[in-house]
């Protein structure tokens, strides 16, 4: 059964954006978090004419304060969420000397504060209420590295020891943490982070297929549903991880030379 209410962070696009159309499909009432009203509008409009419900928050979630005071007025206004997904990011997949020191600080701002505000601001009534999820979106720079992602992953790494540590702590109140890796999902994201795709590591796309973002969405919804602590798709990367583990020279030196296949495929 669908939860009633979701907020959804990152909706105006891609991975967020197919997300939200999916809950508003199974009859949630989605609330939509991101910088762009118009694009925001757009997705609850789109989300109201195919017969679900959907409000728009224009936010910028960098800031502790504004997501206090938002999530304050969703709370008396509609009602503490049901769900949770801390979906919003962002970050260039640059060399470090590439990278400037306000780049890799905007990498932490968002996904992980952002994170870590809403989350902090919305969990003492779900606690209260003892029920309700919360679900973070991150790639497989949590668990890997490769070259010319340092501040990426290294912001990823924070999001997910975040939500790990949720994990532990809040199994006791009966809230649940979902956290979803997802390969590769073709959304603007490779235009609004200009320099990032010919950085991503060159691999098979028949072992390593490409997501739609209504894949990534489905994969979110299902283990949400399922109330699933941990969900990697595609599954391939669940057995990366493992050899990252057991073998992380071997790892590495895989990683190292698919990054540079990336940038230089003629070599
Ligand atoms: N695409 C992939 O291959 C992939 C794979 C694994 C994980 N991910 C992660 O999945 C998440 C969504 O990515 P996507 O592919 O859907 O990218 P996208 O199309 O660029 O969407 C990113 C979303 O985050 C929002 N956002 C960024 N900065 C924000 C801020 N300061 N305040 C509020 N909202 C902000 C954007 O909205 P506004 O610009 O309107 O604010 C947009 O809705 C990201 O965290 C990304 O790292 C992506």
């Amino acid at each position: 059964m669908a939860p009633k209410l979701v907020v959804i962070t990152g909706a105006s696009s891609g991975i967020g954006e197919a997300t939200a159309k999916r809950y508003g499909a199974a009859g949630a009432h989605v609330l939509l978090l991101a910088r762009n009203a118009e694009r925001l509008y757009g997705v609850a409009h789109a989300i109201r004419e195919a017969g679900g419900t959907a409000t728009a928050f224009p936010i910028d979630l960098v800031g502790s304060e504004a997501i206090k005071e938002l999530a304050a007025r969703i709370e008396s206004e509609i009602g503490t969420p049901d769900l949770l997904i801390n979906n919003a990011g962002a970050g260039r997949w640059l060399p470090l000397v590439d990278t400037t020191p306000d780049d890799a600080r905007a990498m932490i701002d968002v996904p992980y504060l952002a994170a870590f505000n809403l989350t902090r601001a919305f969990a003492p009534s779900m606690i209260a209420r003892r029920s309700g999820g919360i679900v973070f979106i991150t790639s497989p720079a949590s668990y890997l590295a490769w070259p010319n992602a340092s501040a990426y992953i290294a912001a990823r790494r924070a999001l997910a020891g975040f939500a790990e540590t949720l994990q532990a702590e809040l199994k006791p109140t009966g809230l649940f943490v979902t956290l979803v890796v997802l390969g590769t999902v073709e959304t603007p994201y490779w235009e609004h982070n200009p320099g990032s795709r010919q950085n991503v590591p060159k691999t098979s796309p028949w072992l390593v297929p490409t997501l739609t973002p209504e894949q990534a969405a489905q994969a979110i919804f299902d283990g949400a549903e399922q109330q699933k602590p941990f969900v990697v798709k595609p599954a391939i990367y669940r057995a990366l991880f493992v050899m990252n583990a057991l073998f992380p020279k071997t790892v590495a030196s895989q990683l190292r030379r698919a990054a540079k296949k990336a940038r230089d495929p003629v070599t």
